[in-house]
């Protein structure tokens, strides 16, 4: 039994190359997303709906799902067998040449070859799953690897769903019940973003070094989210739409668990030092604001989601993707680059331009404040950017070998 490979120590990670590889597609991918994002949000561009479409879905595939697929290939990764180690050289091919046409294809049809990119992307998310239900058994389980299973389980149930609505859209079939176009989101957002998020928010919180059991409150943390996204799903297939949002509850109670488990830690991060835990910190913070918001503005709607208020909608999109999500995920990118480049102010710029930005442009969106939004939106992109061109470089290149520590030769004596 190995145990999860922690961050201190990491260089000798078997797929370092492949997971290195796919964070910085996911990076460059990610860019396209932002640079429509600042179009949009200073008025430059009036952007159609499949664009503003292929602007989500080079979000949530292109960056998230791609460098948490990554994620995937290192926390179940560590010690791999040879077999197991050819199928994750596979995905790590495969998971950006189909998520990039598939976010090519948001951008540029609505006919059949969107669900043809789909159906390769749907591929990789079980070949994903299988491979991390396969790997389970040789590695330490901890809440983030749980978090992980469950996510890839729920993304292949809502790629399913997505695939399905994509068929329909471009053959016009009439018989897919409309609830299939409201679970895809749940879905995606409760059963997969949202506990991956947390996993990873763990994951950087405790830099690396992941406890070596699942204890009991970890379990129930896990559990409340599944039982969160069983709910939403549930209820959604049901069309019950004011029941669906309640199950958001689970959610907050798994949240309390999360603060509980690693409250301790997360006083003691620092978010003035020039660290990868500080991003962890905020994805960690900003999940909060995430489920309690989303919360909040479907009670407000008088309990059902389809009611919420567009600009309320979009801003607990963001919230979800740029505050928990991407701060969780640039931990990990700024460990690994780390590993070959030192800490600069760029950090400072990237850390407090990401998370300001997105603050503002949620306070913007929900208070429809327009002019806010032309301030916030190109200092949360600028960040985001600046992110992107820091990192890419670095992730190019491995750790350096740590040189084996020097032998004491005795001194001759006399
Ligand atoms: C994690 C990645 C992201 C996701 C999943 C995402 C998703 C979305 C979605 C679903 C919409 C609504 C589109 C519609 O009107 O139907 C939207 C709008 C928008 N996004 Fe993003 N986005 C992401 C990142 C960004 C970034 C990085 C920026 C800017 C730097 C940005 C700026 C905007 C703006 C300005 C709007 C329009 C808001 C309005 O209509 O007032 N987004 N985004």
């Amino acid at each position: 039994m190995s145990t999860g490979e922690g961050w201190q120590g990491s260089g000798g990670h078997p797929l370092d190359p492949q997971v290195r590889w796919m964070l910085r597609v996911a990076l460059v991918i990610f860019a396209y997303t932002i640079v429509i994002g600042i179009l949009n949000g200073l008025d430059l561009v009036e952007f159609s709906r499949q664009q503003l479409l292929s602007h989500l879905h080079g979000g949530t595939l292109g960056w998230m799902t791609l460098a948490i697929l990554g994620v995937t290939l290192w926390l179940f990764g560590a010690g791999e067998s040879s077999t197991t180690a050819r199928s994750a050289r596979v995905l790590a091919w495969a998971a950006p040449v189909s998520i990039a046409a598939y976010v090519l294809a948001f951008a540029t049809t609505t006919g059949g070859l969107r669900p043809v990119a789909g159906t390769a992307t749907l591929l990789v998310l079980i070949g994903a799953a299988v491979w991390a239900f396969r790997r389970a058994p040789s590695v330490t389980l901890s809440v983030p690897h749980l978090f992980v299973l469950l996510g890839l389980t729920s993304s292949v149930i809502g790629g399913t769903f997505g695939v399905i609505n994509g068929l329909a859209i471009a053959f016009d079939w009439t018989w897919v019940p409309a609830s299939f176009f409201g679970a895809h989101p749940g879905t995606m957002e409760v059963g997969f973003i949202i506990p991956v998020a947390m996993g990873l928010a763990e994951w950087g919180l405790r830099r690396g070094r992941l406890e070596p059991r699942v204890t009991r409150a970890g379990r129930i943390q896990v559990g409340l989210m599944f039982l969160a996204f069983a709910w939403v799903l549930g209820f959604t297939l049901a069309e019950l739409d004011e029941v669906a949002g309640l199950g958001i509850v689970f959610a907050i109670v798994g949240l309390g668990f999360f603060y509980a488990r690693l409250g301790g830690i997360m006083r003691t991060t620092s978010v003035a030092a020039r660290s990868a835990e500080r991003h962890a910190l905020a994805g960690g913070v900003l999940l909060g604001v995430t489920i309690v918001y989303i919360f909040v503005v479907i009670q407000m709607a008088g309990g059902d989601f389809m009611q919420v208020p567009r600009g309320q909608l979009i801003a607990f999109i963001h919230l979800m993707g740029v505050g928990a999500t991407t701060n969780a995920l640039l931990a990990f990118v700024v460990h690994l680059s780390r590993r070959v480049s030192p800490a600069t102010m760029v950090d400072d710029v990237i850390f407090w331009g990401v998370n300001v930005g997105v603050l503002g442009f949620v306070v913007a969106l929900t208070t429809d404040v327009r002019a806010m939004i032309v301030v916030f939106v190109p200092v949360m992109g600028l960040g985001l950017l600046t992110a992107i061109v820091a990192h890419v470089g670095p992730l190019g290149r491995g750790p350096t070998a740590v040189p084996p520590p020097a032998v004491a030769t005795p001194e001759p004596l006399g």
